[in-house]
């Protein structure tokens, strides 16, 4: 047999092998009988010296060839069986799981406002959206062309107008629950947290006018300012952490007497002042005692029963919690993943 034919037989043997098996075991062993210092290719080079001195070039050239196919053929097969059959893999490796989504952070945001009054004996309602003047408004103490209607600018609903309840309203806020909640209850307690959405027109860094708000009412015998006071510092403690405090601020509102608006301590300085805070206070919302003429519009006794109520916003509580993370309250309905994967 020529030299030749060695060398094109052994390619042929070599690669015939290295089809035959996916074991990376067995082509290891291929490896060193063929490419191996002591292998047949090596052999063959050693032959080259018997060879006529005008063939060796080429057979040396035929040779490397054989040797660069072998190793390639080499290569790719162990790329393309990585594991051997005989190789161990652990079937109970927990396989890549698809990402997996979690509630809103508004959603979260109003199931926790609802755990907190609930421990304290809140029921949690819920009102309408679309809302007749009446519940929005005048049973609020506020007449038609009240100037006090004006701080809630509103989205009237193109319908005709009803003999009770007037003209047709997004509801600009939850105290239109408030007389829907005495008149669904017919007599006190009230301990209603009513959480729902309102409308108002505006658009900026801290309004959308689609919002939330979180309506707390309490009406019975006795109630006074300080189980409203209890409530907000309860609500900022348990909201904010235990280190927070409310303070109530005079403020005006037509459907409760007197009126506030309530602060809690800052967050970032304790009450002290700082950059954000400035004087030491933050606003959470408005508040108040349930005006006699509300009471009235629900059919209590206003001389026999009292009661607080606050309104509050959901996307407020939430931002001033979530701090720098939401610079924005716009962001809340942003479908941002980058935002909202991190709530
Ligand atoms: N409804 C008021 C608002 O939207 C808040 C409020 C609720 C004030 C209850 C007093 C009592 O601004």
């Amino acid at each position: 047999m020529s030299v030749t034919d060695k060398i094109r037989n052994t390619q042929t043997e070599a690669l015939g092998q290295i089809m035959a098996t996916n074991s990376k075991s067995e082509l290891e062993k291929i490896r060193v009988t063929y490419l191996g210092r002591k292998g047949k290719i090596n052999e063959l080079f050693n032959q080259l010296g018997s060879a006529l001195p005008e063939e060796r070039k080429s057979l040396g050239q035929q040779l490397n060839e054989v040797k660069n196919t072998v190793t390639r053929a080499l290569e790719n097969q162990l790329v393309q069986q990585p594991e051997t059959s005989q190789e161990w893999f652990d079937i109970t490796r927990p396989a890549s799981l698809p990402a997996q989504g979690h509630l809103h952070l508004l959603t979260q945001a109003i199931e926790e406002i609802t755990q907190i009054f609930e421990q304290v004996g809140f029921s949690r309602v819920r009102y309408r959206e679309i809302e007749s003047d009446w519940y929005a408004f005048e049973a609020l103490n506020m007449p038609v062309d009240h100037p006090a209607r004006d701080d809630f600018e509103t989205f009237y609903v193109d319908l005709p107008k009803s003999k009770k309840g007037g003209r047709v309203v997004l509801t600009p806020h939850t105290s239109s629950g408030q007389v829907r909640e005495m008149e669904a209850l017919g007599k006190p307690p009230v301990r209603m947290v009513n959480i729902g959405k309102c409308y108002r027109p505006n658009y900026d860094i801290s309004h959308t006018p689609m919002f939330h708000q979180f309506e707390g009412l309490v009406i019975d015998e006795g109630i006074n300012i300080t189980h409203l006071k209890g409530t907000c510092d309860y609500f900022a403690r348990q909201y904010f952490g235990p280190k927070r405090v409310t303070r109530l601020r005079p403020f005006h509102f037509q459907f409760t007497e007197p009126s506030f608006e309530v602060d809690i301590s800052c967050g970032v300085c304790g009450g002290q002042g700082c950059r954000v805070c400035k004087e030491g206070w933050v606003e959470l919302g408005g508040a108040g005692m349930v005006h006699p003429q509300v009471l009235k519009a629900g059919k209590f006794d206003s001389e026999k029963y009292t009661g607080f109520a606050f309104g509050w916003g959901v996307e407020r509580v939430a931002m001033m919690r979530a701090g720098l993370k939401l610079p924005d309250l716009r962001l809340f309905y942003s479908d941002d993943l980058r935002i909202l994967n991190q709530f």
